[in-house]
């Protein structure tokens, strides 16, 4: 099974990329999670999408050829930073890689909401009419004081987290093994 991974940080100490590559590691027996490169891509121009660049074309391939997309987003000003919308904004033109999508989303912060009402507005926005996404219901991952939950080489060290990952995951994976039947 193939998972694309969405990081929402393009800072190097990122504490979502942290977590992404922790998740990449512990689950790797379940599915191949490849972080994709959505930092790089230029900012959208209906002008371009018809002849977009080369590393559009590309992530939105791996998009379109995963199994399923796994969301791992900070919170900016209440809502999911802007390189983490121009990706989605790309993949929801043309060739409309995330419709029917089966999508997870798990966020944290140094702050007690863990991207409360960036998840929210992550979900209304996977359900506009261009990304048509399916996000799995009925589990929702924040993770509050995440700096506290961290070693110092970024590993994700929190007990109580981990399991309510693992379970998460689980759903997850289950889920997108029902929707393919
Ligand atoms: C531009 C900006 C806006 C932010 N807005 C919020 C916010 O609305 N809510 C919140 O909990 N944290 C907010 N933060 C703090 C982030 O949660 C914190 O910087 C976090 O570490 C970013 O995630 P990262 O470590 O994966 O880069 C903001 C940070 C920045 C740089």
């Amino acid at each position: 099974m193939k998972i694309a991974v969405l990081v929402g940080s393009n800072r190097k100490e990122s504490f979502n990329k942290k977590l992404a590559l922790f998740m990449q590691k512990r689950y790797q027996a379940t599915a191949e999670f490849e972080i994709l490169p959505i930092e790089q891509l230029p900012m959208y121009n209906q002008d371009d999408e018809l002849t977009p660049p080369e590393i559009v074309t590309d992530i939105k391939q791996k998009v379109a050829q995963s199994d399923g997309v796994l969301f791992v987003t900070p919170e900016y000003n209440h809502s999911i930073p802007a390189f983490l919308k121009n990706a989605i904004d790309w993949f929801s033109r043309v060739d409309k890689v995330m419709v029917n999508k089966p999508v997870m989303i798990i966020g944290s912060s140094p702050g007690v909401l863990g991207t409360v009402r960036a998840q929210m507005h992550l979900r209304q926005i996977l359900n506009s009419p261009g990304i048509s996404a399916l996000t799995l219901p009925g589990n929702e991952v924040f993770i509050g004081a995440v700096h506290e939950k961290l070693d110092e080489s970024g590993n994700l060290v929190h007990v109580p987290t981990i399991q309510f990952i693992d379970t998460v995951m689980d759903n997850y994976i289950n889920w997108i093994k029902k929707q393919s039947l």
